[in-house]
């Protein structure tokens, strides 16, 4: 996902869109740029590559000037080199821009600039902006930007400078989150208050369609039609999320957050389980016990791990609620047209809650009239404030690209809906004190399951090198299995793909041979018999077999050849403990084949476009 930073007020601007940047970097991008103004001249930098090479160019070329937008660029249209980052200027020099999103129609729009004449300097979508806004400029650059990006199909976030109007900053959203910060050295715009943290106290969201205008003493909100509207102030520091972001003597985020899963689950439990009632509270479902009682339906929609988490919430649901549940990937959903009756709710599973995919197939489901709840992990974020209603994490800050205290943390959250709705129909005080208990001992649980990672370490050893990998697993477990191959795919580029154990047999064992190794998720579990069948075929075949296993299990172990111990729990949290060796044997490979763990090759952190 792309990073917007922008300030006007009463201190050099460089230093302060620089550090903004760098708040944002590990949501992933492949270039970086800054513009800041000095009366009636724009000082444009910008560079492929890490942040770092932006830094060096500014150290050896300053950028002056209290006035100045900037941007971390993940390549849609047009590759990562210096011509295609932001900020882009218009062919006049007078406008420049930087933008979130994807213009849709900027093949037609360039097609007509080009007819008129204006000369392109990039291949990228957004240069289009800069000129239209220019063709409409004449003094007045909030108008200018109104006119321009009615023309526009697409989404955007973006923030726009225009030479002739030194200090003054425009802002304009569509499906691309946008922000205000006010500090006491001026104001700010972003696309995500992390990177105003020390710098603003109070922040402003917009909304989509929502434009607005800043200078160093003020700033103004408009509506579509121009007129000022008022919107809700906040304070910073509800939308910086409890943990810190701070890596500490972790060598990476992921890592560090891989180990926070312990107390990233007791934050989403915290104040949500009732033992008097044996059942789960939530603040924020903003729905009337009556409301939830109707609901006979659920649609999960979701894509990447938070899809794992949202298959793992239909077994859950199915066995703890009674309740149907369908699962869709969130791209496909959005132009899917399902007949669903009126009493299904529909939930978005993200822990960004900007994913382009996801907030479009949420924005579908409310137009169509249906109730639509979220989990999500960021405060204020576009899904979270556009659901009817929903539950936050509280797992902190997630750095790392490649998610893990978030799936696990959705995972808990989902296990504690299932007790809610399953405690409004038919589940006894007794079953849900058990599972409020079985749920009070998962962190533990997990801090022991961590006690693996030195046998991780040495089983990543061994299968560094392989190119393929399969992962198998049944029942709650086949989602984790997906998840897995997942994890190792996205940072260490081998690829993996995940399998319901039992479909082996269904064309995916021609695979196997002795450098493809199986890793199954087999810990004891009412299908335990039917894993071990699909472990020995695979063992006739010479396959070798990594097995995630109850500790001390002496079957497993006659027929694996390693084995990552994992403690006893109920099998509908057993996703939760067998998740964390999958992360760690992912991370460790990774780390040998020597692979960027926190900024995977073309990936971003949130993916904030179709
Ligand atoms: C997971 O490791 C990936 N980073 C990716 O699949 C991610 O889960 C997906 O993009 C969804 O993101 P979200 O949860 O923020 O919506």
């Amino acid at each position: 996902m792309c990073g917007i930073v922008g300030f006007t007020g009463r201190r050099e601007a460089a230093p302060i869109l620089l550090e903004g940047l760098a708040r944002l970097e590990y949501r992933g991008y492949d270039s970086a740029g800054l513009v800041t103004s000095t009366g009636r001249q724009l000082h444009l930098r910008k560079k492929a590559g890490r942040l770092a090479e932006l830094r060096k160019l500014v150290a050896a070329h300053p950028a002056p000037g209290c006035h100045g937008i900037s941007h971390t660029r993940w390549a849609t249209h047009g590759g990562a080199t210096d011509r295609n980052a932001h900020p882009h200027l218009s062919h006049d020099l007078r406008i420049a821009v930087v933008h979130n999103g994807v213009i849709e129609n900027y093949a037609t729009l360039k097609h007509q600039l080009l007819a008129d004449g204006v000369i392109f300097r990039s291949d990228t979508d957004t240069e289009v902006l800069c000129h239209l806004i220019a063709r409409y400029y004449h003094g007045d650059l909030l108008s200018a930007v109104g006119a321009a990006l009615a023309l526009v199909k697409g989404t955007y976030g973006l923030a726009v400078m225009a030479r002739d109007e030194p200090g003054v900053i425009v802002g304009a959203r569509l499906g691309s989150p946008l922000v205000i910060g006010i500090g006491p050295d001026g104001h700010y715009l972003a696309s995500d208050a992390a990177a105003l943290a020390g710098f603003a106290e109070k922040v402003v969201y917009l909304d989509d369609r929502q434009l607005c205008q800043l200078d160093e003493s003020s700033y103004v909100i408009r509506n579509p039609d121009c007129d000022a509207i008022d919107v809700p102030v906040h304070d910073i520091a509800l939308f910086l999320g409890d943990g810190d972001r701070d890596r500490g003597e972790f060598p990476h985020y992921m890592l560090k957050e891989i180990y926070e899963q312990p107390e990233a689950l007791a934050n989403a439990m915290r104040g949500r389980l009732d033992s008097a009632d044996c059942t789960a509270h939530f603040g924020g479902l903003n729905l009337t016990a009556q409301q939830l009682r109707q609901i006979d339906r659920v649609i999960m929609t979701a894509c990447g791990t938070s899809y794992h988490a949202a298959l793992v919430g239909e077994y859950l649901f199915e066995e703890l609620a009674r309740l149907p549940v369908e699962v869709e990937y969130a791209s496909e959903f959005r132009y899917r047209n399902p007949p669903i009756d009126r009493n299904t709710v529909v939930l978005a599973i993200t822990q960004s809650g900007e994913t382009a995919d996801t907030l479009a197939a949420l924005r579908e489901s409310k137009r169509m009239g249906h109730t639509t709840l979220a989990i999500c992990n960021v405060v204020g974020s576009s899904i979270a404030r556009e659901a009817d209603g929903g539950v936050y994490l509280h797992a902190g800050p997630e750095i790392g690209v490649a998610s893990t205290k978030a799936f696990t943390a959705q995972v808990c959250t989902l296990a504690m809906l299932a007790l809610y709705f399953g405690r409004m129909r038919h589940l006894s005080s007794l079953h849900g004190q058990r599972i409020i208990h079985d749920l009070q001992a998962l962190p533990d649980m997990v801090r022991r399951t961590l006690a693996c990672h030195e046998t991780v370490k040495e089983i990543a050893a061994k299968y560094a090198e392989a190119k393929n990998v399969l992962y198998l697993g049944r029942q709650y477990l086949y989602p984790v299995a997906l998840e897995g191959a997942l994890k190792l795919k996205e940072i260490s580029y081998i690829h993996a793909e995940g399998y319901p154990a039992a479909e082996m047999k269904h064309g995916p064992i021609a695979l196997v041979d002795a450098q493809t190794p199986s890793v199954f998720l087999v810990p004891r579990g009412h299908v335990f018999d039917k894993v071990m069948s699909n472990m020995q075929e695979i063992k006739a075949r010479g396959g070798p077999i990594i097995a995630i296993a109850s500790a001390g299990d002496a079957d497993v172990a006659a027929v694996a050849d390693d084995v990552i111990p994992v403690p006893d729990v109920p099998e509908y949290l057993q996703p939760i403990i067998t998740a964390v060796p999958l992360q760690l044997l992912a991370y460790e490979i990774a780390v040998l084949c020597g692979c960027d763990v926190d900024k995977p090759r073309n990936l971003a952190k949130s993916v904030t476009v179709e």
